[in-house]
């Protein structure tokens, strides 16, 4: 059986810096292959795994301006940040009691728009068979490291992986 690709970040700093090749990635080799198709992201992982500070390299790589902190949605549940035309949507379902509160947060007009989506406690979303383009998944193994999965389905996901792992 083939290993699930992951990498293993030591520090806060490493895995805002996967962030940002991932974000490079995206932007630079995947995306404009698909015109129009967003992509959606799902992270996974405990309080204080790193899905956050993730998202902060996300948006350095996807050319989110320089001059937009970014911070954790937990209050807000959405932040959207403009990138080269498209938003960056990042969610936090964390305080979301139920799917159908979702509609007073914006959500659905943020789908379909070619917005790229990363969400923070997805799995409202999974078990209601939302489609994620890849889903993460952060584990805490010793001191300060983390253990970063990857699962991808369809197309750019695919291409994504093969950049990422090859
Ligand atoms: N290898 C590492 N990767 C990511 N974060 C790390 C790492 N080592 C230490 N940290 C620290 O762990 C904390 C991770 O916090 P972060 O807000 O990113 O977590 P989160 O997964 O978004 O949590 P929450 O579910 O509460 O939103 C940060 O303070 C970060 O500096
Ligand atoms: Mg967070």
């Amino acid at each position: 059986m083939m290993a699930t690709p992951h990498f293993i970040t030591r520090t806060g700093r490493q895995t805002t810096e996967l962030g940002q090749k991932i974000g490079k990635l995206l932007r630079a080799d995947i995306l404009p292959d698909f015109p129009g198709k967003g992509f959606h992201m799902a992270l996974n992982g405990d309080l204080g795994a790193g899905k956050t500070t993730f998202v902060q390299g996300l948006a350095r790589g996807l050319n989110v301006p320089e001059s937009y902190y970014i911070t954790s949605p937990t209050f807000n549940i959405i932040n959207e940040y403009p990138c080269d035309g498209r938003a960056l949507c990042h969610i936090d379902l964390y305080r979301l009691g139920a799917a159908d509160e979702l509609e007073f947060t914006g959500f659905q007009d943020l789908l379909d728009q070619g917005n790229i989506l990363i969400v923070e406690w997805p799995q409202m979303l999974m078990d209601d068979d939302f489609f994620f383009d890849l889903v993460l998944d952060f584990h805490l193994t010793e001191n300060f490291s983390r253990k970063i999965s990857f699962s991808g389905s369809g197309q750019p996901a695919s291409n994504l992986l093969q950049n990422l792992f090859s």
